[in-house]
């Protein structure tokens, strides 16, 4: 970004280019010089500039939300539920048409609040403004947006903010009300970079959960799926540097975390620019911390599963017995065309080997419906993985084009109707597959960790099993509720309803 662009006051020129180059100084620098704006900014009457941040997509995107929320607050903004908010920071989603249209809907509602608040600063951020075609309809018809970043300059968020309230025409800085107002700016800030520079550690974070938390294990993806977005809009594979994450994951253990999801696009090429690191030895190294309880990843690729991953999740009474093992399609042809590297005969025995050494193990599923080129043919092979494989769950989706992936420009796409029509086929088969495989559980005592009140039951919690089923049973006689989260109960399950148990303390 050229800073004369900026259009800097001098002094706010001056702080800029007296900031420290190396990170993550550089960042604490730029939270310390808006703790001090937003300060100067109450003490000038003004309340505490409120923030609220909205997560559009996947588990990494809202990993990087509560690392933005952790930066807003060392900024010395605080958090807002309401309806005021003074920023208003969307992390975006392109992973489907419909996340995008999502996206638009609620510029469209965020517009006429700005319109009643122009003083409201909105930011957007993540996968979506990683595509070129967004950023120019944002300039197009959404000029009222004020700051606009990527997938790989989240870390920068407190110098951006910095750049933007700094700006000549943005007051904070100089809280000068006109006309009982402050000026208000009109350029957008747009700072998106092509692909992540560095991978930079130690900022601050907002943990969502006191007792289970997220740790990314890979940022990117090298894969290219030929129907997927992801690789163009998160950048290349890299690994986060072993010790960083498993004193990630100390510091988590010793605040009360038990639960750790550990997070990847593909998991399994976890440590390839390492020498010696492999992801189940990264897992083994996890196991030995104290405090953690289960260990569960997201998301392995089915074309690199090796037996030893099997063999240390059988051998661990921590990692979870639930594996998420994406499918996409049960056609060699189409998966082929996909560019996954795997067939149809290969992901079943995969299957097999799983269920072979972890007998007990629930594996769950994606599945893209109407991929270019699927004929009823290549469809009934899904159907047929389906029935085999004995899902305990599925997310299914009907194929959506994303710009500049190959899949776009393939012939024969499918037309909707036969999409719409597939679709609730698969749905069917899923359903009756699942129902098989989950009622095994009823009427024994499994271990649930309880992750929230029950919204629907008066005095109930809901939890999830090893497996990630959900429970939902009534707190013990005399207990609240609200102390039971986070800990481990021993629950009887009594009634399978499809996709989640009822139970009672066992
Ligand atoms: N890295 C993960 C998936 C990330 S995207 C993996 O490889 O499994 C999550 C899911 O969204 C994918 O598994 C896929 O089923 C679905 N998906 C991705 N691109 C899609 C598209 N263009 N249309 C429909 N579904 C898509
Ligand atoms: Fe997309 Fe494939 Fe990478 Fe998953 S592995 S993020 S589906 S390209
Ligand atoms: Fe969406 Fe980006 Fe995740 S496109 S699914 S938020 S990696």
């Amino acid at each position: 970004m050229e800073i004369d662009s900026l259009h800097l006051e001098d002094d706010a020129r001056q702080v800029f280019l007296a900031a420290p180059a190396a990170e993550p100084e550089r960042q604490y620098y730029f939270m310390e010089q808006l703790h001090r704006m937003v300060g100067a900014r109450a003490e000038a009457g003004d309340t505490v500039l409120t923030y609220q941040v909205e997560t559009f997509g996947c588990q990494m995107n809202f990993r990087d939300s509560e690392k933005m929320a952790g930066i807003l607050l060392a900024s010395g903004f605080t958090e807002e539920n309401g309806k005021h908010p003074d920023l208003v920071l969307i992390n975006t989603c392109t992973v489907r048409e419909n996340a995008d249209e999502r996206v638009y809907g609620h510029l469209g509602y965020l517009k006429k609040q700005k319109e009643r608040n122009p003083e409201m600063v909105v930011v957007l951020c993540g996968c979506m403004m990683q595509e070129p075609h967004v950023v120019e309809t944002l300039k197009k018809s959404y000029g009222f947006v004020d700051l606009v970043f990527g997938t790989h300059n989240i870390y920068k968020l407190a110098e951006l903010l910095f750049l933007m309230y700094s700006g000549r025409k943005w007051q904070l800085m100089h809280p000068v009300k006109k006309n009982g107002k402050y000026r208000v700016r009109h350029e957008m800030l747009i700072d998106i970079a092509a692909d992540a520079d560095l991978i930079v550690e130690e900022l601050p974070d907002e943990r969502k959960y006191p007792f289970k938390a997220s740790v990314d294990i890979t940022y990117g993806c090298d894969n290219f799926c030929t129907y997927c977005i992801v690789p163009y809009v998160r950048g290349r594979e890299r690994s986060r540097r072993p010790e960083d994450i498993l004193s990630e994951i100390r510091k988590l253990a010793s605040l009360g975390v038990t639960e750790i999801m550990l997070l990847g696009q593909n998991v399994n090429s976890y440590g390839k620019q390492f020498e010696g690191v492999t992801f189940y030895g990264l897992l083994q190294e996890i196991e030995k911390i104290d405090g953690i309880h289960r260990i569960r990843f997201m998301t392995p690729h089915p074309k690199d599963f090796p037996d030893e991953l099997i063999d240390v999740i059988a051998a661990s009474d921590k990692i979870c017995h639930h594996i998420h093992l994406p499918l996409q399609s049960g056609s060699t042809e189409i998966i082929r065309r996909m560019n996954r590297h795997y067939t149809k005969e290969s992901y079943l025995d995969l299957v097999r080997r799983i269920r072979e050494k972890i007998p007990d193990a629930a594996i769950t599923t994606d599945i893209i419906v109407g991929f270019p080129g699927e004929t009823e043919e290549d469809f009934l092979d899904t159907l047929d993985v389906v029935r085999k494989a004995g899902f305990n769950g599925a997310y299914m989706f009907e194929y959506s084009k994303r710009t500049g992936t190959p899949a776009a420009t393939m012939p024969d796409q499918v037309p909707e109707a036969v999409v719409k029509e597939r679709f609730a086929r698969l749905m069917e088969t899923v359903q009756e597959a699942a129902r098989k495989d989950l009622g095994d559980l009823t009427g024994s005592v499994q271990e649930v960790l309880v992750e929230e009140v029950d919204p629907d039951r008066a005095e109930g919690v809901t939890g999830r099993l090893t497996y990630n089923t959900l429970v939902h049973f009534p707190a013990p006689e005399g207990k609240n509720p609200e102390e039971l989260i986070g800990s481990y109960l021993p629950v009887r399950l009594v009634e399978n309803c499809g996709f989640y148990y009822i139970g009672v303390v066992a």
